[in-house]
C-alpha cells in the first residue's frame, strides 16, 4: 500500500509538470517559417535579415532567447525597434517564429543594414535611416507619399501614424475607401526613442520630396468588338474628397503593339498617336488638365488587332504638377487567367 501511494504522488507531480510545459508551447518551426517568409505582412525581415542573419536589427538565427524574452522584445522593444501589437502578430505566432529562427544557423558576424545612410544625406534622411524607416520605405518613401497625398497629410497625422500605427493607419484606410489589411506591417515607434524633434526632421525631408496624388490606372485586357479590339483605361484619384491633392497636366499614354493601328479613341483630351523614342514604340496620348480627389475617368482605345503576351498594350500615367520624383505610374493589362500567354 505504501509503495502504491508514493507512486501516485509521483505520477501527479509529473502530470502537473507536463501541464506547466504545455502552457508554454515550444512553437511550431514549420508554421514559423511560413509566417516569416510568406504570410506575414509584418516585415521583420527588413530589419533582421531574410535568414535572421541580422541587418538594422540584431541577428535572431540560432539564438537561444526564451519565449518570454522574445515576446518582450517585440511588444516592449528595448530600443529603436517599433512595437508590434497582438492584433498584428499573436504571442503564439511569435513563438512559432522564434522556433523557426532557432532552427537556422547562427552567424558570426551580423549582416549589414539594408539601407545605409547615403553619402551627403540631409539631416532628415539621416534620421529616417538611423531610426529604421528607410529599411522598409526606401529612401524616397515611394509608396507612402501617395497616401500622404490622399489625405494631404499634416504633421499631426504623420505623428499618429508613427506613434500609434495600429490605430491610426486603419482609420486612414477607411477614409480613402480601401479595404483594411488583415495585418499591418509597421509597428508603433516610441516617442521616447524617436522624439518629436527627430520626427520633425524626417517630416521636413518627406515634405521636401513632395506628396504624390493618389492616382491609379487600371487597364482592361483587350475585348473584341465589331471594329477591332477595345482596351479600357480607368483612371481614378482616390484622395479624400476636398482634401486629397490633384494631379495636374497629366499625360496618359498607351503603347500600341507592333502591327496594330488605332481605329478610334474616346475620352477627353485625346491627342492622337506619337512616337515614344524612349519606349521605342508608338503611343496613343491623352492630355488631361486635372485629376482631382475622387475624380474617375474612363478612356478607350480601339485597335485593329490585339497585342500578344510580350507586346501588349501598356499604359503610363505621368503628371507635371505637383512635380515630384518618379511622377509616373506604369499600368499593365491584367495577366490572363491561368497565367498562360494571351493571344
Ligand atoms: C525597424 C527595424 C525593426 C523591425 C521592423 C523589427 N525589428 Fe526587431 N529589433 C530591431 C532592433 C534595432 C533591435 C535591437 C533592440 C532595439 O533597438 O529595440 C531589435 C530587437 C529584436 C529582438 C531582441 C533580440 C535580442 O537579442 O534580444 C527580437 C526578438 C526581435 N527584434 C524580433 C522582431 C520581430 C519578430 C519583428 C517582426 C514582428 C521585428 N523584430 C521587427 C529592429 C527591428
Ligand atoms: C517594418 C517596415 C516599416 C518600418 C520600419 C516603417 N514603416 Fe512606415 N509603413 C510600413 C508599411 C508596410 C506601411 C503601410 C501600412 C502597414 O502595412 O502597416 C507603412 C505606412 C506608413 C505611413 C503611412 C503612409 C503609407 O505608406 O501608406 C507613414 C507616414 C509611415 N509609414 C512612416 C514611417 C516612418 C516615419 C517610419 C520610421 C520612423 C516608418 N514608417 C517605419 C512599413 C514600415
Amino acid at each position: 500500500m505504501a509503495t502504491r501511494y508514493v507512486l501516485s504522488a509521483f505520477t501527479l507531480l509529473t502530470l502537473s509538470l507536463m501541464q506547466a510545459t504545455s502552457a508554454q508551447p515550444a512553437g511550431d518551426p514549420a508554421k514559423g517559417e511560413a509566417l516569416w517568409l510568406e504570410t506575414l505582412h509584418v516585415e521583420c525581415r527588413d530589419c533582421h535579415g531574410d535568414e535572421g542573419e541580422g541587418a538594422f536589427g540584431p541577428d535572431l538565427a540560432g539564438r537561444a532567447l526564451t519565449r518570454a524574452q522574445f515576446i518582450h522584445a517585440v511588444r516592449k522593444p528595448w530600443g529603436i525597434m517599433p512595437a508590434y501589437a497582438e492584433s498584428q502578430i499573436s504571442d503564439d505566432e511569435l513563438t512559432d517564429v522564434m522556433a523557426y529562427l532557432g532552427t537556422l544557423p547562427g552567424v558570426d558576424e551580423p549582416g549589414p543594414w539594408r539601407r545605409q545612410v547615403p553619402v551627403g544625406a540631409s539631416p532628415g534622411l539621416t534620421a529616417a535611416t538611423t531610426t529604421g524607416c528607410t529599411q522598409c520605405h526606401h529612401p524616397l518613401f515611394n509608396n507612402g507619399r501617395a497616401m500622404m497625398g490622399a489625405v494631404n497629410a499634416d504633421f499631426a497625422w504623420f505623428r499618429s501614424i508613427v506613434y500609434a500605427h495600429t490605430a491610426a493607419y486603419p482609420a486612414t484606410r477607411a477614409r480613402v475607401g480601401d479595404p483594411p489589411f488583415e495585418r499591418l506591417a509597421m509597428g508603433s515607434f516610441s516617442p521616447s526613442r524617436v522624439p518629436d524633434s527627430v520626427l520633425q526632421s524626417i517630416w521636413t525631408y518627406i515634405v521636401d520630396l513632395g506628396f504624390r496624388p493618389r492616382v491609379r490606372g487600371r487597364l482592361s485586357a483587350g475585348s473584341p468588338s465589331s471594329d477591332g479590339v477595345v482596351y479600357t483605361l480607368d483612371v481614378d484619384n482616390s484622395g479624400v474628397e476636398g482634401i486629397g491633392i490633384a494631379a495636374e497636366d497629366v499625360t496618359l499614354s498607351l503603347a500600341i503593339p507592333n502591327g496594330a493601328s488605332v481605329v478610334s479613341a474616346t475620352g477627353a483630351g485625346y491627342q492622337g498617336v506619337r512616337r515614344d523614342e524612349e519606349a521605342n514604340t508608338n503611343v496613343a496620348v491623352w492630355e488631361v488638365e486635372r485629376i482631382g480627389a475622387q475624380d474617375h475617368q474612363t478612356y478607350t482605345l480601339t485597335l485593329s488587332q490585339a497585342g500578344s503576351g510580350g507586346d501588349d498594350v501598356r499604359g503610363r500615367l505621368a503628371w507635371a504638377n505637383p512635380s515630384v520624383t518618379t511622377p509616373f505610374v506604369n499600368i499593365a493589362p491584367p495577366a490572363p487567367p491561368g497565367g498562360g500567354e494571351a493571344h
